[in-house]
């Protein structure tokens, strides 16, 4: 759910009912979500995980990274671009839910080409030599400026980093919020708008998605 879909879920149906459909695993991962987490919500979702997927066979990377696995919905839309020697480097902290992202993406067509890792992601930055075509960010917000320092070293020319929530329900407009999350999203908006090495976009899909091109 987001700020967004509450305000017109009307709207939202016709836009979902005019998209491309979803995979079946997809589905299915989505109801097991329903059932099993405690904050299904946190899941990328139908029309987003569509736009993932665009961009991604637009892109055709080679190398992705996508940070917050959650059960592994998003990380599942972004394989279906994937050159076919690339692969996804997925990273996630919550243990007890690891069960969930192994069980899809071993059913998953792209299976050999996902390695999930329960690692933190500023400890993978902080360690990794690695260029990425594609990131997507999508977990602690409170750490989200920090993120955007870290990924840059990462990317080269025609990278795309993509962070979601970046709206926070509407709360990016409060002009002295008391809310950390809400002060760090706004100070990663403020990072990336004014970084002359990317080109970028607040897409208003959902909970807002800030939308990068290293140029
Ligand atoms: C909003 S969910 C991700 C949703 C997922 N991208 C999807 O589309 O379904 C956020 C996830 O980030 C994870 N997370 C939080 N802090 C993290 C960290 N420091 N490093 C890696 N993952 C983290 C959480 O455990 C949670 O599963």
């Amino acid at each position: 759910m987001s700020f967004f879909e509450e305000k017109n879920p009307e709207m939202d149906r016709y836009l979902e009912n005019h998209a491309s459909a979803e995979p079946e695993i997809l589905k299915k991962l989505r109801r097991e979500t329903f059932q099993k987490t405690t904050q299904p919500h946190m899941i990328s979702g139908y029309q987003q995980g569509r736009l993932l997927t665009i961009i991604s066979k637009i892109l055709q990377p080679k190398n992705i990274l996508e940070i917050g696995t959650f059960t592994g919905y998003a990380t599942l839309c972004l394989t279906e671009g994937l050159s076919k020697d690339g692969k996804i480097t997925t990273l996630d902290v919550n243990e007890d839910l690891a069960y969930l992202p192994k069980k899809y993406f071993s059913e998953s067509e792209y299976s050999h080409q996902i390695d999930f890792r329960l690692q933190d992601a500023k400890e993978f930055l902080k360690e990794t030599n690695a260029f990425f075509d594609l990131i997507f960010i999508d977990a602690d917000k409170e750490n989200y400026a920090e993120y955007f320092r870290l990924i840059k070293p990462r990317t080269k020319s025609g990278s795309v980093v993509m962070f979601d929530n970046v709206l926070w329900y509407g709360k990016v407009l409060e002009e002295q919020p008391k809310q950390k999350s809400t002060q760090i999203i706004k100070e990663l908006n403020d990072l990336a708008a004014k970084d002359d090495d990317f080109e970028n976009l607040i897409l208003p899909l959902r909970d807002g998605i800030n939308l990068l091109r290293r140029k």
